[in-house]
């Protein structure tokens, strides 16, 4: 199994954005996670299609944009024309069928598709989704805030996401977001996750290099075990 690190934007300094986003790409950093959030869907505003811009003009890494917005549907263009690589919705933002919809949207823009599941949404609720998707999200903490505590009771709902691909989509991966750490990411990895978003435990790492190589080793180690 091959794990990748997303390490999450909302965890840097925004001062000094550019030698933050160096030190993830110095780190080892597969992919750089992009929060954006508009108070509505959750409680709080982060950053906006304009950041993400900005920062697409100065990195090669594929950026990760988590939508945890109303109506991400309505943002698409920007979306691509902002260079998200890959963009994550939320199961329950909108009906299946849009949900479907946007999903194929997505793609054809040429950009990855995500789905996201809040601790509240079962495994089940994205199951018509995997067809359409590249990967699936699951929420560890509830969306809105980095730095909460890790929500292991998630890890039954990872297990039965990997046993429903595994039958239907192997190559679908499943990430896993809020306080994955080199403390709870063997047990990530070991219920069937192999792209971990990692805010605090990254960006506020005394050594990010050190801390995203140790969650993957951490990961690779965990799976040997099984
Ligand atoms: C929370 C965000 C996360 C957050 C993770 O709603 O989706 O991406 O930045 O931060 P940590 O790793 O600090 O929990
Ligand atoms: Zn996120």
């Amino acid at each position: 199994m091959t794990f990748k690190t997303s390490p999450s934007l909302l965890a840097a300094d925004f001062l000094h954005l550019e030698s933050e986003i160096r030190r993830a790409e110095a780190a080892g950093a597969d992919m750089l996670h992009c929060d954006v959030m508009d108070g509505v869907y959750v409680p709080n505003i982060s950053f906006g299609f304009f950041i993400i811009r900005q920062i697409a003009k100065i990195t090669s890494l594929p950026l990760d944009v988590h939508m945890m917005t109303a109506c991400p549907q309505n943002y698409l263009d920007v979306l691509k024309n902002a260079g998200a690589a890959s963009v994550t919705l939320h199961s329950d933002v909108m009906p299946m069928d849009e949900l479907i919809e946007t999903l194929k949207k997505i793609r054809e823009m040429g950009m990855k598709a995500a789905v996201s599941l809040r601790p509240k949404c079962p495994a089940s609720d994205v199951f018509p989704c995997v067809p359409y998707v590249d990967m699936i999200l699951v929420m560890t903490v509830e969306p809105g805030f980095g730095g909460q505590k890790f929500m292991h009771d998630m890890m039954p709902k990872v297990a039965e996401l990997r046993a429903y691909l595994d039958e239907h989509k192997p190559e679908c991966e499943i990430q896993v977001d809020g306080g994955v750490a080199p403390d709870t990411v063997a047990e990530c990895a070991k219920a069937g996750a192999s792209n971990f978003v990692v805010g605090t435990a990254s960006f506020r790492a005394p050594d990010m290099g050190e801390a995203l190589r140790g969650i993957v080793k951490t990961a690779e180690d965990a799976v040997k075990e099984i």
